[in-house]
C-alpha cells in the first residue's frame, strides 16, 4: 500500500476489510450501524466517504484525498 493508500478508519483503527467482513455477514448493513458499532465517521469524518463506498463496491481501500468534490463523497449514500 503507498503513502496515499487508505485502507482503515484512522481515528479508530477500523480495517475497511473487517467492516466488510461484518457487513458480508450481515453482523451490519449501513453506515449509521458501522458508526454506531466502531465510531467510524464520529472523529475526524475522513473515512467516511470511503466507507459509505465500500458499502457501495465492496472496495477496501482507496487513495486519500484531502478534498472531494462538491457532491462525490454523498454519491455513494447508503445502498440499503
Ligand atoms: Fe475515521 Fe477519522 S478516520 S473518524
Amino acid at each position: 500500500m503507498s503513502d496515499n493508500q487508505v485502507d482503515r478508519c484512522l481515528c479508530w483503527e477500523v480495517p475497511f476489510a473487517f467492516i466488510r467482513e461484518q457487513v458480508e455477514a450481515g453482523a451490519l448493513s449501513s453506515f449509521e450501524e458501522i458508526q454506531d458499532a466502531f465510531g467510524c465517521g464520529t472523529g475526524c469524518g475522513m473515512c467516511a466517504p470511503y466507507i459509505r463506498k465500500m458499502l457501495y463496491i465492496y472496495e477496501t481501500e482507496g487513495r486519500w484525498q484531502t478534498t472531494f468534490q462538491p457532491g462525490e463523497a454523498e454519491e455513494f449514500e447508503d445502498p440499503w
